[in-house]
């Protein structure tokens, strides 16, 4: 930006009426789909003195701020759009798989034959993990949240890998992604199999990832196990719905701690951490709890008035921060629940939840807001249907976003505009003033006084 006499003949003119000088805000080149920004940065000219700081944007929880230029995924909410590398979820769920979507977004395009056979096998090789995390999960209470023990055993993996440091080495960085892509089910296996007082099953090899992972979780002394091929089909299909979403709160958290130079597997911990939220990955469990809580579909539209009298209860697994239509996730998401239903059968939370679907998509108080089913509206309980506990579901994600969270890692790494995430805030506290103590047994020494005590 910079400071006219005249009107900007290109971009944005922006008038200070304070000073009267005008700027010309430069627009930044389109993004591919037609963003379009200014950068923030150039607002620091905007000043009323030379000695002032500049002018700040401000924009709490980034409602309206691009934090990066990325090539990964693309969501246009208003029209239910999700791609990613430019192909729509819809192809990917439907066609690939959830390795091959791994690959598509670390690497942006699809592997051919021979670059695929290496991914898939780099990845099942590396599915141990040392002996040494299996015992420090038992550390664990059995009724720990499984992602609080996901949290700290991801963390705890980069103890392990201590050249995982070396980030600026494509090979380190290499190999902790195939590690984290290839350990994650495994340790999310351990957490379950924790949870449940079971001995820990090893990988299988020869099993593909998805049925590798539910081995894991469901073997008891069977010698080879073979799970349901519409559970390791839903298991594929929700990886991949899972597997990326742009500039969301666990992504960014992400991008944020990686941009410090740590480690990877200590910035992927703090994603999960995020994930973790009710209001994020979370929203997965709150739904079957709101939905045990409901109790009764005859119970539906009590709840829904008093999610409207805004007396505490959200409608869980409903409204995104970006998608104001239908999330497309979540259509492919329920078709996915009728597959795994026409197995299990159909129970009464499902019931529950159609109800509730129906009612808040025909009610004024969720239409005019823009409220539609999340992704996660539907996804609990197809994990409730395979078994899986509440609280465990979010750990399924995490699987999923596993691939999201690294190739978005790896971009912010490899992006020169880049620097260690540091917002800027503005202060509200008050201005200077001395110091004087308000206590009355006041000594002059307080903190010899405090230790001897
Ligand atoms: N139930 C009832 N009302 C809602 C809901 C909901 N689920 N979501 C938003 N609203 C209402 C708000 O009360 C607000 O109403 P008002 O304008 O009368 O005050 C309006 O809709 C806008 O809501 P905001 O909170 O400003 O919307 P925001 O974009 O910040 O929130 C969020 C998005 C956090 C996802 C929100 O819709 C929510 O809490 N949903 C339930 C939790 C959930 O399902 N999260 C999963 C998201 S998907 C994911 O992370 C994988």
């Amino acid at each position: 930006m910079s400071e006219t006499k005249t009107a900007a003949t290109s971009g944005l003119e922006l008038r200070d009426p304070r000073t009267d000088r005008s700027y010309a805000l430069t627009l930044l080149e389109r993004g591919t789909e037609g963003d379009e920004a200014v950068r923030a940065s150039d607002l620091r000219q905007v000043k009323v003195a030379d000695d002032d700081f500049g002018l700040l944007s401000y924009d709490p929880a980034f409602m309206n701020t691009a934090s990066c230029k990325s090539a990964i995924t693309f969501i246009d909410g208003d029209k239910g759009i999700l791609r990613y590398r430019g192909y729509p979820i819809e192809q990917l769920a439907e066609k690939s798989t959830f390795l091959e979507v791994a690959y598509l977004l670390r690497n942006g395009e699809l592997p051919s034959q021979d670059e695929y056979v290496k991914w898939v096998h780099d990845i099942t090789y590396h599915t141990y993990v040392h002996e040494n995390i299996a015992k420090f999960l038992t550390g664990f209470r059995h009724d720990a949240h499984p992602m609080a023990m996901l949290t700290s055993a991801l963390a705890a993996l980069s103890s392990f890998y201590p050249q995982a440091k070396d980030i600026f080495d494509p090979e380190q960085r290499h190999i902790s992604i195939i590690r984290l892509l290839a350990k994650t089910p495994t340790i999310a296996a351990m957490i379950f199999r924790h949870m449940k007082g079971l001995p820990v099953v090893y990988p299988d090899n020869s099993l593909p990832y998805g049925e590798n992972y539910l081995s894991m979780v469901a073997r008891m002394s069977e010698p080879r196990y073979e799970a349901n091929p519409a559970f390791a089909k839903a298991l594929d299909v929700l990886l991949i719905l899972h597997a990326d979403h742009e500039q969301n709160c666990s992504t960014s958290a992400v991008r944020a701690v990686g941009s410090s130079h740590v480690d990877p597997f200590s910035a992927v911990a703090a994603g999960v951490a995020a994930l973790y939220g009710p209001l994020h990955g979370g929203a997965n469990e709150a739904v079957l709890r709101m939905i045990e809580q409901i109790g009764h579909p005859k119970n539906v539209p009590a709840f829904i008035e008093e999610v409207k009298g805004g007396k505490g209860s959200r409608l869980m697994g409903f409204g995104h921060r970006v998608y104001k239509s239908y999330d497309p996730r979540a259509k492919i998401v329920k078709k996915l629940a009728d597959e795994v239903f026409a197995q299990v059968g159909m129970d009464k939370d499902l019931e529950i939840a159609l109800k509730l679907e129906e009612a808040a998509l025909n009610d004024e108080y969720f239409v005019s807001r823009k409220l539609y089913p999340n992704v996660d509206f539907y996804t609990g309980l197809i994990y409730r249907s395979m078994a899986f506990p509440t609280s465990y579901f979010t750990v399924l994600f995490a699987m999923g976003r596993m691939a999201g969270w690294l190739a978005q890692w790896e971009e912010m790494l490899l992006d020169k505009e880049q620097k260690i995430a540091r917002p800027r805030q503005i202060y509200v506290g008050p201005g200077e003033r001395a110091y004087e103590t308000k206590l009355t047994d006041f000594q002059p020494d307080m903190r010899k006084d405090s230790i001897r005590k």
